[in-house]
C-alpha cells in the first residue's frame, strides 16, 4: 500500500490529500542544513585481523568487502559493500625460540595469534635475519586485493608489541592487566612499526595513511589469560610511544604517514586519555581514533570538540556488536554522524561468529556460513555514502545527510525503531533543492524482516520536500539528484 501513497500524483487521484499538509503526531521533518560542514567523507573500512588471516585468499570476499558490484555468494547476490579502508594488523607472535626463550601465549587463539615480523632483539635492521617478511601472506594477500579494488586508505595498527618486548613474553597481556612492555623496548615498539610502514611502502606498494600503536590501551582486560593479543600501556608510556612513533616515521621518510591514536574503547575513555596528554604529545597525534563500543552512551560530542580545537579529524576505527538485525549497528552509526562526526567509520570483523560477523564463519575452522541481516544495514549506508563527500547536519539523532558536490546529489541515510510513521525531508534550505516532481530512488532494508536492501521507485519531491512511510524497524536510503547547496 505504501507504494503508491508515495507518489503525490497518486495522491492527488485518490483524493488522499490530508496527509500532504497534515502528518500525523508521531510523523516528524528532518530539515537538512545545506550550510553545515561536518567534514569530507574519507571512507569506510574493516580490520583485516583476524579474519584475513583464515580467509586473505578468497576473492569473492574481497570483491563482497571492497566493490559495489552484485557478487555471488552462497546460491544469492550481495550488494558489495563498497569499503575503501583497511586496517592491517602487525601482528604480535613469532614461534622462534631466542636463546632457549619462546614466546608464552597459551591462551591465544590460533587464529587470533598474528605473526610478527621482527622476530628477535638482535637486530633493528629489516635485512637482518632477526626479521621474517615471508609471514602473513594472507592478510597481506587481503590488502593486496583490496587494493586492486579501489582501496585508498590503509592504516597499520597493534594490538600489542611483539611478544618479546613484552615483560612476561606473553603477547595476549601482562598477568593482572597492567602494563606489559618492557621499557627498554618502548621505543622499539615505534621502532617496529615504522620499519613495517617503511617495508610495506618500498615493497608491498601500500603506503599506510597512519599508524596505531595501541589497541584500548587503557583497558584492564588485556591480561595473559586472555585469547587474543592485547596490551595495557599507562598514560605515560603511551606518550612515549607516540613522540618516539613521530620521530621513528619521519627519519624514515613518512612524514606524511600520520600517527593515530588511541583506539580506546569508548568515547568517554578516549577523550580522557586525550586531555591527559600534554601539548607536545597532542601534536604528534595526527587523527584521534576511537572505539564504538559504548554503544547509546558517552559523550560523542565532547570528543569532537577535543578534536576541532586540536584541527584533527576522528575516525571510529572499530565497531562492532552481536546484534545480528543491525538495528543497534544503525542506531549508533547515526549518533556518530550526528555527534562524533568522524570522517571515517571501521567495522570490526567482517567474518565473525553468529551476531557480530557481517557474514558468519568460525575463523578456527577455516568455514564460511550464511550472511546476518546487518551486512544489508550497513550497506544501506557504504554504497551510498562516498568518499569525498560533504557530510551535513540533519538535526535528527536517526537520519544523516551527504553531499556530493561532483554529482549535485544530496543522499539521506534515515531509521526509524519507533512505531511506523512518516519522515518528511524538508531540502527548502537548498538554493536548488532538486526539481518538483523528481524520482527519489529509495532501498530499504528491514531489521528483522526479509527486505535486504530492496530498491523502489515510488519517491517523488513535492516542491523542495519530499517524504517516505517507515515501518518500525526499517532503515532507507535516498538519493536526490539536482541538488545545489
Ligand atoms: C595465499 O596467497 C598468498 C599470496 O599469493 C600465498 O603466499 C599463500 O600461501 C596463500 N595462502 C594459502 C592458504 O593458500
Ligand atoms: C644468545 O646468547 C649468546 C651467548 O650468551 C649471546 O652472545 C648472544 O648475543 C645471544 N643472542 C641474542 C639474540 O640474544
Ligand atoms: C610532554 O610529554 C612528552 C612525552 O612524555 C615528554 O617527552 C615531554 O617532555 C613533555 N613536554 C612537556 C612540555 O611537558
Ligand atoms: C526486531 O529486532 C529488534 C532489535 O533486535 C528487537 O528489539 C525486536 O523485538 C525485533 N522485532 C521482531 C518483530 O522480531
Amino acid at each position: 500500500m505504501t507504494l503508491s501513497l508515495h507518489n503525490p500524483v497518486l495522491l492527488i487521484l485518490l483524493g488522499i490529500t490530508t496527509l500532504l499538509g497534515n502528518p500525523a503526531a508521531a510523523d516528524f521533518t528532518a530539515t537538512i542544513n545545506p550550510a553545515s560542514n561536518r567534514g569530507s567523507w574519507e571512507g569506510w573500512g574493516v580490520s583485516l585481523a583476524w579474519w584475513a588471516k583464515i580467509f586473505g585468499n578468497q576473492s569473492n570476499l574481497a570483491d563482497i568487502f571492497f566493490t559495489t558490484n552484485s557478487v555471488s555468494f552462497n546460491g544469492g547476490t550481495l550488494p558489495g559493500l563498497g569499503l575503501n579502508i583497511a586496517r592491517y594488523n602487525a601482528g604480535a607472535c613469532s614461534s622462534n625460540s631466542v636463546n632457549g626463550t619462546t614466546m608464552a601465549a597459551n591462551s591465544i587463539l590460533p587464529s587470533r595469534q598474528m605473526p610478527g615480523y621482527w622476530i628477535d632483539w638482535a637486530s633493528a635492521d629489516p635485512t637482518s635475519s632477526s626479521w621474517s617478511w615471508s609471514v602473513d601472506a594472507n592478510q597481506r594477500n587481503m590488502m593486496s586485493l583490496a587494493k586492486a579494488r579501489g582501496a585508498d586508505r590503509f592504516e597499520l595498527f597493534s594490538n600489542s608489541p611483539m611478544w618479546w618486548m613484552c615483560s612476561n613474553h606473553n603477547p595476549a597481556g601482562a598477568a593482572n592487566g597492567g602494563e606489559n612492555i618492557q621499557s627498554w623496548n618502548i621505543v622499539n615498539h615505534a621502532v617496529y612499526l615504522a620499519t613495517i610502514a617503511k617495508y610495506a611502502h618500498d615493497n608491498w606498494g601500500i603506503t599506510f595513511a597512519s599508524v596505531e600503536a595501541f589497541n584500548e590501551p587503557s583497558s584492564s582486560w588485556w591480561t595473559a589469560t586472555n585469547n587474543q593479543e592485547g596490551s595495557h600501556f599507562s598514560i605515560a608510556t603511551m606518550a612515549q610511544v607516540i613522540t618516539a612513533l613521530r620521530s621513528e616515521l619521519n627519519s624514515r621518510g613518512l612524514t606524511s604517514t600520520a600517527v593515530s591514536a588511541t583506539d580506546e574503547n569508548t568515547y568517554d575513555i578516549g577523550l580522557s586519555t586525550w586531555n591527559s596528554f600534554n601539548s607536545t604529545t597532542q601534536k604528534n597525534v595526527g587523527r584521534i581514533n576511537v572505539h564504538g563500543y559504548e554503544g547509546t552512551g558517552g559523550r560523542r560530542d565532547l570528543l569532537y570538540s577535543a578534536a576541532s580545537a586540536a584541527g584533527i579529524e576522528i575516525w571510529n576505527s572499530e565497531y562492532g556488536d552481536g546484534d545480528a538485525t543491525g538495528t543497534q549497528l544503525a542506531q549508533n552509526l547515526l549518533l556518530d554522524f550526528n555527534w562524533l562526526h568522524p570522517t571515517a567509520w571501521t567495522y570490526w570483523q567482517a567474518v565473525d561468529t553468529t551476531g557480530w560477523g557481517l557474514i558468519i564463519g568460525d575463523l578456527e575452522a577455516a568455514q564460511l556460513s550464511t550472511v546476518e541481516q546487518k551486512f544489508f544495514v550497513l550497506a544501506q549506508f557504504t554504497r551510498h555514502i562516498r568518499e569525498g563527500m560533504r557530510i551535513l547536519d540533519t538535526g535528527n539523532n536517526n537520519v544523516a545527510a551527504a553531499y556530493n558536490a561532483a554529482g549535485r546529489t544530496l543522499v539521506i541515510v534515515a531509521a526509524n525503531f519507533d512505531a511506523g510513521q512518516y519522515i518528511t525531508f524538508d531540502l527548502s534550505e537548498f538554493s536548488q533543492p532538486s526539481t518538483n516532481g523528481a524520482l527519489v530512488p529509495r532501498w530499504s532494508t528491514h531489521f528483522n524482516s526479509s527486505e535486504q536492501y530492496a530498491l523502489h521507485s515510488d519517491t517523488f519531491m513535492s516542491g523542495t520536500k519530499f517524504w517516505s512511510y517507515f515501518d518500525q524497524n526499517t532503515v532507507q536510503t535516498f538519493e536526490v539528484s539536482n541538488v545545489s547547496l
